[in-house]
């Protein structure tokens, strides 16, 4: 039988191309989405470009509910390959998602979820898709947030710091399983999630602002490419030969991890977090979201 990827968030953007290198190099592929006609749109286009059997699985990544609906989906079809959690988003403005703060659970907590509620049939390995925001985090994680004011692009930062703090927590969890963990920074590119979210002061600190004509023209240049180029990182990650705990950088090659997700204090923070806001099983008096 073939192999089986799962790709989210994966019926456009750099996600769309993702699964289109991974159905070219043999994988039966389920894209996920919440728009279902795009997801029929998607599937024509991965199955025209060779691949086979490709699906399309609606789910909304943002409600850890419907994660846990998507998981107990596709965890009951027995085993998957590989798994990209490629779903993102940044928020310009503040939002809050079943009492928790929006980018957290987008780029980390809904993740995390998936991964560890598929690990029982993963076969052969989780990428995660990473930011060069992850620079521009606090890397403190105490709480979900850190104290002070919201600014968009450094929430989305730290959020996808926590996840890559947690994939690599997750790669030595695993070792000797058999089960590899990666990550991918995709580096840039023109897609909806880029579109128009880059555009506002607010969205970077004070002290950013002050920089800001230069901080715009930075974000136009590295997210002006086109997402093919951008999905490399995730395909390499999903197929190559590369041990377990690798970052792939956004040039596709291996990288060294920023020191914050290495540092074993974050990791264990981070683990706290997921483990309180997103309990593998939903009890009904627990933290909701
Ligand atoms: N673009 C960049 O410059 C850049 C840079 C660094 C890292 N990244 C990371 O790369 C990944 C992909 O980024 P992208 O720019 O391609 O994102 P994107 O433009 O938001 O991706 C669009 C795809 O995501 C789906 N989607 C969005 N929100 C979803 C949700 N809540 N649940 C399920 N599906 C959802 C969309 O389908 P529906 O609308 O039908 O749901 C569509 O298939 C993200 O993790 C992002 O953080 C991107």
């Amino acid at each position: 039988m073939g192999r089986k990827a799962v790709v989210t968030a994966g019926t456009g953007g750099i996600g769309l191309e993702t699964a289109l290198g991974l159905a070219e190099a043999g994988f039966a592929v389920t894209v996920v989405g919440r728009n279902a006609e795009r997801g029929a749109r998607a599937v024509e286009r991965i199955n025209a470009r060779g691949g086979e059997g490709a699906r399309f699985l609606q789910a909304d990544l943002s409600s850890l509910d419907e994660v846990r609906a998507l998981a107990s989906v596709i965890g009951g079809e027995g085993e998957v390959d590989v798994l990209v959690n490629n779903v993102g988003a940044m928020f310009a403005e503040r939002v809050e998602i079943g009492g928790v703060e929006g980018s957290f659970v987008v780029n980390h907590l809904s993740p995390y979820l998936l991964a560890e509620l598929l690990l029982p049939v993963l076969a052969d390995r989780v990428v995660n898709v990473t930011s060069g925001s992850i620079v521009t985090a606090k890397k403190v994680f105490d709480a979900v947030e850190p104290p002070g004011g919201y600014y968009g692009f450094h929430w989305y930062g730290r959020a996808k710091l926590a996840n890559l703090a947690y994939t690599l927590d997750l790669a030595q969890r695993l070792e000797g399983s058999g089960v590899k963990v990666f990550a991918a920074d995709p580096g840039g590119a023109a897609t909806d999630m880029t579109d128009g979210t880059l555009l506002s002061p607010k969205i970077v600190s004070p002290g950013l602002r002050v920089l800001w004509p230069l901080v715009r023209r930075t974000f136009e240049k590295s997210t002006s490419g086109p997402a093919a180029v951008a999905a490399r990182s995730s395909i390499v990650a999903a197929v190559g030969d590369l041990p377990s705990g690798t970052v792939v950088g956004r040039h596709a090659v291996p990288v060294k991890p920023a020191r914050a997700a290495a540092d074993p204090r974050v990791q264990l923070a981070v683990r706290r977090l997921s483990e309180r806001y997103a309990p593998l099983q939903r009890v009904a008096d627990g933290v909701s979201n």
